[in-house]
């Protein structure tokens, strides 16, 4: 028996029963990707004499003397393969942990496969890209560009190591560096609120290789929230590690570890637990009424975040906050809409799903490789709990497949730090793609009702929401997430009215966590279906009465959240821009051919729509990095960040700031990320903070190290700072020129260290603005929305990297469109999550997802790096709204329930005909 991988045989033999994935792994070949275990997202792709296959579905046996090739193996020697250069070339990827299965899928193609790339990919799924950058690729497009720095196309410093398969995402450790691993495998809840009364793991105990059973016996009674931010206090500490009170389905209960996954399964199946069962509710209305049973009952488990102000047994936090006057608005008001919106749970669905192992390094100290966005909090985490120092924990992130915010939080790093206290042993834990769904956290839903008043002359004279959002069985994010929903969303309305009731509510359902938007997508898609309606009220163009009220450069940011945001200025304002160039494209493409909706049969409805939003550049209270900067012995540059690089692209702008600051080539600055080892403190990748906050630390670590350099090469050249000029890989002064090399040399033999610093601390804060337009045609027979024109217009300040930044909006389209369209986490009516499987989880395919025209303001901010803005979470934002905007312009029906569901809209726009007298 013989397995010929990637040329070479090898002695080794699957387990029985063992997919070629896992085999592969086993074996070193970590390029191969685990996203789904079950044939749906194609991260797993290899080709099995010569013919691509998903190796997650593809037993091992059947590859015996067949020639198996993975990622790894499909470059000829140092030559990458075409399409390897391809994909490095056209930056098909961000975070790149489906890149190797879209390479080896496109490689396989045959020339008319690559004409029809829908059909093509329709066996791989990526959640970052939004595909544009992948057709590219396929295609032969170069987008990168060779040289340069701030404004220009710089290729991401992780690209070689990505098209290759060499970048080591999180349990991409080979299994020998870990002698001793343990796995880990959960017994979740099958109620939703019940107490414990007791487990037998005796039977569990007793399968070969079982080391221990965990259970809330094990686990500190110090309470905490899975929820990471700067201030700890911004979430309920609501959580234990293992408690003895389930509050959904799909809680942890207890945790087995064994010497290998299979053996923890077949423990978790055998261990017997006796609950009490508790009365639990499902909907915010339930956990509001009168006598409900309260979640968090106990004074040890009152969220924190609530506050004296909580006026029901199961809220967590809650906002009522007015401004102006609202009587005297509505009674200004010639036209008055009241409508409620509801948006929905979603799955952020980053292809890598939640894992971290832990272990005791040589120095006896707690390291946790973990996939999250923040190191540093995980870190302050795990030493609350468990009662640690800072300085016997180390948290390092690899390369983060994929985040959307799902990674903002403690899922699963708790447990293993448990497990490897408990134990002394390397433990690994390692989400299945059916426990993401059921057991890790989800968009809040929310639902909003909205009346909004406006005066004939098209002046929006009066705001009121109602919003209730379902933070499910714990409060991590339910705060931030509600303020935040209700600050930007109306503050970029001059209205002077304004009121606010806001609530989130506990309910016996998977928790709901930080999720890209971070509340306000589902706001915003209440606010702007609500503006459309008052501006066909009043006769008006929708596009044309936002114009007219949405703030202006200079303009009070009327906010109702709970603190004034007064650190929160236009830094630069390009909002006017954004609107002209959404106008402009959609007059554009109203006349020409496709997009006009001009070959779609007559049956077919069309119409435009369009929708605004605005975000602050940075999360209020503090948000904190520190960056240092050295000169290395090769001359070239070691910039270390606390910031995790997950797809943000922000490690190829830190290596631009940098660069710029040094007036080097971006490519000589290496750079080390995401490790507590590194620097003071981070608070970590969310709020789009990236770019904006890390990327000012690095600018002023980078210029002050250029200052040192120049000085230090004075004294060299025995002259003034001001005579030296600092270059890619030297410093000049007069005619003669000295490598980078040579000074850090003789500064270590003068033991001066040339190493710089920078920090910044995330105010004050900017705002950014995205606009948002579609032109569709929707087929009232079959309920089909098919997209004929999308456009978007940002502000993002200085665009510092075009490529990367236009991929962040093509990604947040794709996805948000996801969101508008399709993707549900559907919840039963006794709280369990039914869609447990990708294929039951429509994620938008290369198919869904239409080529967007991107356009940028021309802006310059006074208070980002270089004059950026953040453009991450932000385009997300207006997506929805602007689809049912377009979809009430064709249909004249106002569809306000996400997601716009093709039997939804099939049923109503039928229902419409038979009211019309039409046959339905
Ligand atoms: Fe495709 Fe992240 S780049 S999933």
């Amino acid at each position: 028996m013989t397995y010929r991988i990637n040329g070479t045989e090898t002695a080794a033999v699957p387990a029985p029963g063992q997919c070629l994935r896992t085999f592969l792994r086993e074996q070193g070949w970590l390029g191969v990707k685990k996203g789904c275990d079950a044939g749906d997202c194609g991260a797993c792709t290899v080709h099995v004499d010569g013919l691509p296959v998903h190796s997650c579905l593809y037993p091992a046996v059947r590859a015996e003397d067949l020639s198996i090739t993975t990622i790894e193996g499909l470059a000829d020697g140092d030559t990458l393969h075409p399409l390897q250069q391809q994909f490095l070339d056209a930056q098909g990827f961000q975070c790149g942990f489906c890149t190797a299965g879209m390479i080896m899928t496109a490689a396989s193609f045959t020339p008319e496969q690559q004409q029809d790339l829908p059909r093509s990919f329709k066996g791989n799924l990526c959640r970052c890209t939004g595909y544009r950058a992948i057709e590219d690729a396929v295609h032969g497009v170069r987008h990168t560009e060779e040289s340069g720095t701030v404004g220009r196309n710089v290729p991401a410093p992780a690209g070689t190591a990505i098209v290759t398969g060499t970048a080591r995402y999180t349990l991409d450790i080979p299994p020998s560096s870990l002698p001793g691993l343990l796995h880990l495998k959960v017994l979740r809840s099958p109620h939703p609120h019940a107490r414990v009364l007791s487990i037998d793991a005796s039977a569990a105990l007793a399968v070969p290789g079982v080391e221990a059973v965990l259970t809330h016996h094990d686990a500190p009674l110090q309470r905490f929230s899975s929820a990471q931010h700067e201030l700890h206090t911004d979430d309920p500490d609501d959580t234990r590690v293992l408690d003895d009170v389930v509050r959904f389905r799909g809680q942890r209960v207890a945790a087995v570890a064994a010497s290998s996954v299979a053996a923890a399964e077949e423990g978790s199946r055998l261990i017997r637990v006796e609950y009490q069962l508790l009365p639990a509710v499902f909907d915010p209305a339930e956990a509001l009424a009168p006598g409900a049973p309260a979640l968090h009952p106990g004074p040890q488990d009152a969220p924190s975040a609530a506050g004296p102000g909580a006026s029901a047994a199961n809220i967590v936090a809650e906002l009522h906050s007015e401004i102006g006057n609202l009587a005297a608005g509505f009674a200004a008001a010639d036209v008055v809409h009241e409508n409620t919106y509801e948006s929905q749970r979603l799955a952020h669905m980053a292809l890598e799903t939640h894992a971290a192992v832990a272990w005791f390094d040589d120095a006896g100290r707690l390291t946790v490789r973990t996939s999250t966005q923040v190191p540093f909090l995980v870190r302050r985490t795990l030493c609350r709990i468990f009662d640690l120092q800072p300085d016997s924990v180390r948290v390092v992130a690899g390369r983060v497949g994929g985040g959307f915010g799902g990674k903002q939080e403690v899922l699963t790093e708790d447990l293993v730090a448990l497990a490897a206290l408990r134990l002394n042993r390397p433990v690994q834990l390692e989400l299945t793609r059916q426990e993401q769904f059921t057991a890790s956290t989800v968009r809040h839903p929310f639902s909003v009702r909205v009346r909004a008043g406006a005066g004939r002359d098209g002046t929006l004279t009066a705001m009121d929401v109602d919003v209730t959002t379902n933070t499910g069985a714990y409060g991590n994010h339910a705060p931030g997430v509600m303020f935040h929903g209700c600050g930007e969303s109306l503050a970029v309305y001059r209205c002077r009215n304004k009121k606010v009731d806001a609530r989130a509510v506990y309910t016996n359902t998977v928790p709901s966590g930080a999720f890209r938007g971070y509340g306000l997508s589902q706001m915003i898609f209440a606010v702007e279906s609500a503006m459309d309606e008052l501006a066909r009220g009043i006769g008006m163009d929708p596009l044309e009465f936002r114009r007219r009220n949405v703030v202006a450069m200079g303009d009070p940011m009327l906010s109702t959240a709970a603190e004034p945001a007064g650190d929160v200025h236009y830094g630069s304002y390009g909002l006017d821009q954004c609107v002209e160039w959404v106008r402009a494209a959609l007059d554009r493409g109203m006349v020409s051919g496709e997009s006009s909706g001009a070959g779609l049969g007559s049956e077919w409805l069309v119409g435009a729509g369009t929708a605004v939003a605005m975000i602050d550049t940075v999360p209020p209270r503090g948000h904190v990095s520190n960056v240092r900067i050295t000169l290395r012995p090769d001359g070239r540059y070691g910039l270390d960040v606390g910031t995790a690089e997950f797809g943000n692209g922000t490690s190829t702008v830190h290596a631009q700031l940098a660069a710029e600051a040094l007036h080097a080539d971006p490519r000589d600055v290496v750079i080390r990320q995401a490790d507590t080892d590194l620097v003071d403190h981070d608070t970590g990748a969310y709020g789009s903070t990236g770019t904006v906050v890390a990327g000012k630390a690095t600018l002023a670590a980078a210029a002050e190290l250029a200052v040192l350099i120049k000085g230090f090469a004075a004294s060299l050249f025995a002259t003034t700072s001001a005579q030296v000029v600092l270059a890619a890989g030297t410093v000049v002064c007069g005619g003669e020129r000295l490598p980078l090399a040579e000074v850090a040399a003789r500064a270590r033999v003068a033991g001066i260290g040339l190493s710089a610093e920078g920090r910044w601390g995330g105010t004050p804060r900017s705002v950014a603005f995205n606009v948002q337009g579609f032109r569709v045609g929707v087929n009232p027979g079959t309920g089909e929305i098919r997209i004929l024109q999308s456009v978007h217009a940002a502000d993002a300040g200085v665009v510092l990297n075009p490529l990367q930044c236009r991929g962040q909006i093509e990604g947040g389209i794709a996805q948000a469109l996801g969101a508008a369209m399709f993707e549900k986490v559907r919840v039963d009516d006794a709280g369990e999550v039914q869609t447990k499987i990708l294929r039951n989880y429509h994620v938008p395919a290369f198919a869904d997802v239409p080529r967007t025209e991107i356009f940028f303001a021309d802006t310059t901010d006074s208070l980002g790096p270089l004059g950026a803005k953040s453009m991450s979470e932000s385009p997300f934002n207006p997506v929805a709204p602007a689809l049912a905007n377009a979809v009430r312009d064709a249909t004249g029906i106002r569809f306000s329930v996400l997601p716009l569901a093709r039997d939804v809209m099939c049923l109503a726009l039928q229902d419409q005909l038979r009211r019309n007298g039409l046959p339905g």
